[in-house]
């Protein structure tokens, strides 16, 4: 299966992207640090899917959350990409179909999607390159 190269130096704190990997789409955020300070004040005990942001993130590279754009209830494409998009209650990511809020770590918090936006495979090449898959 293909990886991509990705360059990052374009996507500002504060901003997300969504492109494709193996027919997939895929999310690419650059999280304010005010957005790494909410996922990390969430106990793990109010999570449905409990990770912390580390776990979903490279150590040194934090900032960046990396996760299919794909709803793990039925499988649409969240919200909160583009300029103005809805991100939901939680300040990431709103599935418009049924209604599920994802938090700053893409975790889900409320509605029916039973599991966080999947992280797939990925590495840093150098500070503003990721290779993913
Ligand atoms: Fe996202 Fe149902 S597919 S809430």
């Amino acid at each position: 299966l293909s990886s991509i190269d990705v360059d990052l130096s374009a996507i500002e704190a504060g901003q997300a992207i969504k492109t494709m990997w193996r027919k997939q789409p895929l999310f690419i955020r650059n999280l304010t640090a005010a957005e790494i300070a909410e996922a990390d004040a969430v106990p793990l005990s109010d999570l449905r899917d409990p990770e912390t942001l580390t776990e979903r993130t490279i150590e040194g590279h934090e900032n960046w959350l990396i996760t299919l754009a794909v709803c793990t209830h039925l499988g649409c494409v969240p919200l909160g990409a583009g300029e103005g998009e809805n991100k939901g209650d939680y300040g990431g990511y709103f599935c418009p179909c049924h209604g599920s809020h994802y938090d700053t770590a893409a975790r889900i918090r409320k509605g029916p999607a039973p599991r966080n936006l999947a992280v797939p495979e990925y590495e840093f090449t150098s500070d503003t390159t990721v290779t993913i898959g």
